[in-house]
């Protein structure tokens, strides 16, 4: 798929139609009748549009969309979707509109789209990119897992239209960031039993291999030397070998900043044997990985951009969470590589193991910041629901830094209190602390849990992605499935260079 601005628009249809051949040509419009695109379109499709749109009940409301098929004209097909009114239209309704616009062009065959949407209100360059990412991430589709692909036909060239002169610079990194997504969606997608701790490791080396990253993968006995027995009481229960991943991307000149990215990467969650009962979504637990795959996806992307000045480091302290004879017992006391000892009053709370000494591994390579993300808690879910994840910090410029990177992506956070007294709930009668506290502010105490294991100078968030990592029925630029959530934050707010 390839991307291009013009700054031709339809203000001239003629002139519109002299610089682009193309065969679909989608416009927005607001649900004002009187808004001057619909008489744009109108002297392009020929009168009685009016009364068409009234026919097909077409408001110009979000969501709406009429496609039109001209056997003798040229563009063929005329697609018009609704955009509401224009104060409510902000970067997340130009790519819900966008995505709704390819999905139209896709199902009606189109080869060469064009896109007519009012971006006045935004920076040309962030209009241009979020355009050119809903159309290309909305339309990804994963076959991998059946006999037989559905054939589906993309477009080969997408034209955005009354853009100002360069705005096309802000093309230059789509494929990278929507490579790194799609990465993401493809890991999280796949099942517990191709989705291994081995494969994990892989992928890395993937990209290792392909943009000249540095790799580290500890072994069980590398982590064991280390002291890492929180973490490998929960991979002890599996018949499959843990893996730690390091990858680290380097930039060509200077580094003036270096930051860390920890991803949780349980690549099966059975619960152990605090085991997930029905209705708790045990067969859904391969997406439990999800936070190794944005920062695998992240690192897939900076790889590509290379952006200067900064070095990544990614980790991810992968394993499955299952039950035999040599799993992990309720009521274990294990100790982190930070010589603080826990108390397992619930196995199912195994993803703040893993983090804990993945986080004491972070720390010390000494970075400006730590972002980890994690599948971490039901209770966050209870939360905030599918469209927000939770993010805890106790650095106040990281957490606006990582909500504007948000934003800016179109994905949405909601910072949530890192109240030190709920640490009460984590108190043990045995060790240092207990692994859970009461099921009340559930998703608070897992992130003060974590920050035990991160020196209180340094800069740290924790994202807690357990709702948005998947989307059963699909929603704005994320087909139904695996959403490759967090990585377009990352790579915004590694790219804007904000540390703390
Ligand atoms: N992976 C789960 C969290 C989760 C639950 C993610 C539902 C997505 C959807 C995590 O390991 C877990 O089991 N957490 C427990 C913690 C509890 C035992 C304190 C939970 O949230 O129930
Ligand atoms: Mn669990
Ligand atoms: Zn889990």
């Amino acid at each position: 798929m390839e991307f291009r601005c013009l700054t031709a628009s339809l203000a001239d249809p003629g002139a519109l139609l002299e610089v682009w051949e193309g065969d679909t040509l989608a416009v927005g419009l607001f649900s004002d009748p009187d808004h001057p695109a619909r008489t744009q379109v109108e002297s392009l499709v020929g009168a009685g549009l009016s009364e068409l749109l009234e026919r097909r009940r077409f408001k110009g409301k979000p969501g709406e969309s009429v496609s039109l098929q001209r056997l003798e004209a040229r563009p063929g097909t005329v697609i018009l979707v609704g955009l509401g009114e224009p104060a409510g239209f902000d970067g997340n309704a130009l790519r819900t509109a966008t995505a709704s616009i390819a999905r139209a062009a896709a199902a009606a065959g189109s080869r060469s789209l064009a896109l007519a949407l009012p971006v006045e209100g935004l920076e040309p360059g962030t209009a241009t990119a979020a355009m050119a990412e809903a159309v290309r991430l909305s339309l990804y589709a994963d076959h991998r897992f059946r006999s037989e692909p559905d054939p589906q036909s993309v477009p080969e060239l997408v034209t955005l239209l009354g853009l100002p002169e360069g705005s096309e610079a802000a093309l230059r990194s789509i494929d990278g960031l929507c490579a790194g997504v799609e990465l993401a969606r493809q890991l999280v997608a796949a099942p517990p039993n191709v989705a291994t701790p081995a494969a994990l490791a892989d992928a890395a080396a993937s990209i290792a291999a392909d943009y000249g990253l540095e790799l580290k993968v500890l072994e069980r006995s590398d982590c064991e030397a280390l002291g890492m027995g929180a973490y490998l009481a929960v991979a002890q229960g599996s018949d499959l070998p843990p893996k730690f991943i390091h990858l680290t991307y380097r930039p060509a000149a200077e580094t003036r900043r270096r930051v860390a990215l920890v991803g949780k990467g349980l690549t099966f969650d059975s619960g152990g044997y605090n085991l997930k009962v029905a209705g708790s979504q045990i067969e859904m637990m391969k997406y439990d990985m999800g936070g190794s795959a944005a920062v695998l996806g992240a690192m897939r992307a900076i790889a590509q951009i290379r952006p200067e000045g900064v070095e990544v480091h990614a980790i991810v302290a992968s394993c499955e969470n299952m039950i035999s004879g040599g799993a992990m017992h309720p009521g274990a006391i294990l100790t982190a590589s930070n010589g603080k000892t826990i108390e397992i009053n619930n196995t199912d709370a195994e993803g703040r193991l893993t983090l804990a000494d993945a986080l004491v591994y972070a720390s010390k390579l000494e970075p400006d910041a730590i972002v980890d993300l994690a599948t971490l808690t039901g209770a966050c879910v209870i939360a905030l629901g599918e469209e927000i994840a939770g993010l805890w910090s106790c650095s106040d410029g990281l957490a606006e830094a990582l909500l504007a990177a948000g934003r800016a992506g179109g994905e949405s956070y909601w910072r949530m209190p890192l109240r030190s007294s709920y640490k009460e709930g984590l108190k043990s009668a045995f060790a240092d602390l207990k692994n859970t506290g009461p099921r009340p502010g559930g998703s608070i105490t897992a992130a003060l849990f974590l920050q035990d294991f991160v020196p209180k100078d340094l800069p740290w968030a924790h994202l807690d992605i357990a709702g948005t990592v998947w989307s059963d029925k699909g929603r704005g630029l994320d087909p139904a499935g695996a959403t490759g959530f967090g990585v377009r934050t990352l790579v915004n707010w590694i790219r804007a260079g904000s540390a703390a």
